[in-house]
């Protein structure tokens, strides 16, 4: 793997796309047991979220499982803007149904505060939270997170769904900013 340059920025490989699929799968088979019998609503937030979507739900297995897509959009450049600035909701009733909210990447946890905030607003029965990936020490808003793929130190990557400046998301891989 070499690095690749988005707009003015370097980016070095981090993760591997084949890592990747393995811990995705990992993260499906302990859903397909864990809301066995659940007839899961999966909400997918875009933009970052689409590839991790379709990569874990082709190996969902779960009875009754739907997927619908909610953007919720609070990133400018390569850090938090602090302020959302889009919510695209959701036309399904929830109101006593399992969510599993599918999220590429937890930093700040800002996002995921306010989503959960209009989700139980709504009544679900349970909000289950996935993300592919995390990064512990950026959490200022804490969440509760039921499955976690790969953790990350506090750095800026892209690819895999993962964008900088609209660019990167297209890659398999995962890549780290050079700096
Ligand atoms: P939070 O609200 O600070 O938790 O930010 C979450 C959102 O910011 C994610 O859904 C991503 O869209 C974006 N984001 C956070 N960290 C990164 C990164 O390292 N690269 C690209 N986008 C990121
Ligand atoms: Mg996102």
């Amino acid at each position: 793997m070499k690095n690749i340059t988005l707009l003015d920025k370097e980016f070095r490989p981090l993760i591997d796309a084949k890592t990747i699929d393995q811990v995705i799968s990992k993260m499906a088979t302990d859903m397909n047991k864990d809301l066995d019998g659940e007839a899961p609503l999966f909400l997918s937030i875009l933009n970052g979220s689409f590839m991790f979507t379709s990569d874990l739900i082709k190996q969902i297995t779960i009875s009754g499982t739907q997927i619908s897509f909610i953007k919720v959009a609070s990133y400018s450049g390569t850090s938090s803007t602090g302020e959302v600035k889009e919510l695209i909701g959701l036309k399904e009733d929830i109101q006593g149904r399992t969510i599993v909210i599918l999220e590429d990447i937890i930093d700040s946890g800002r996002s995921m505060t306010h989503l959960l905030e209009y989700l139980r607003n709504k009544n679900p029965r349970k909000i289950v939270v996935a993300t592919l990936f995390y990064k512990p020490k950026a959490a200022v808003f804490k969440v509760p997170i039921d499955y976690v793929g790969i953790p990350l130190e506090n750095d800026f990557i892209v690819g895999r769904g993962l964008d900088y400046e609209g660019l990167g998301r297209n890659l398999p891989d995962l890549y780290i900013l050079n700096s």
